[in-house]
């Protein structure tokens, strides 16, 4: 079956990003056209870059870059949680993102952004940096909205259009992993 990680792009303590993430995994695993799994940076513990080669060069020295790889590897599309953080992701996803290279590769990804205007910005910048790293990003995507989809900035209450907008944007992202398949010899 179709393997769809979505992952917590936050690794912050109190961060919104869990309890977005948790609602992306709920809505997606009631669908059963794939199997999705919660993937949390903060789980791997990912220091600042600390490989001595380019990741396109796939020789990877650390322990950390192995686990974080195998995990990545395992799947065949993402789903970005990603907060905005002054107009662009946090340091700590684009730190994960940098670490590998062939692991993303001809797969699809989708978004669910949270932040005063959606993290419509941050999202906008996540693309470019995924069309480096050869992901093709779905044109449907989740933004939330820190005033209506929020209580108090902090507590998690989706206006209920958001899980249409969820839905619209897994399938995409189910679709095109599938179809990117060939690409990926069937290795994912
Ligand atoms: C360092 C930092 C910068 C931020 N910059 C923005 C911003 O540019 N635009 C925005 O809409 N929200 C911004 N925010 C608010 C975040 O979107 C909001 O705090 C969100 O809950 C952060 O996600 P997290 O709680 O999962 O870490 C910023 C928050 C932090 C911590």
């Amino acid at each position: 079956m179709t393997k769809i990680g979505i992952v917590l792009g936050s690794t912050r303590p109190g961060r919104n990003g869990e309890a977005v993430a948790n609602w992306v995994l709920e809505v997606a695993s009631a669908r059963g056209d794939a199997e999705y799994e919660l993937v949390d940076i903060a789980q791997f513990d990912l220091p600042l870059l600390d490989e001595p080669y380019p990741p396109s060069m796939g020789q990877y020295s650390q322990p950390h870059t192995h686990a974080w790889a195998a995990t990545v590897a395992g799947f065949d599309g993402f789903v970005f949680v990603t907060p905005e953080y002054n107009h662009s992701i946090s340091g700590a996803l684009k730190n994960a993102l940098d670490y590998l290279f062939a692991e993303w590769a001809d797969k699809a990804a989708g978004f669910v952004g949270y932040g005063s205007v959606g993290a419509t910005r941050a999202v906008e910048q996540l693309r470019l940096i995924l069309a480096e790293l050869q992901v093709a990003t779905v044109r449907s995507q989740v933004a939330l909205s820190l005033f209506t989809d929020f209580e108090n900035f902090s507590v998690f209450r989706p206006a209920e259009h958001q899980v249409q907008a969820l839905d619209a944007t897994l399938g995409h992202v189910v679709r095109w992993s599938e179809a990117l398949r060939p690409l990926r010899g069937g290795a994912a």
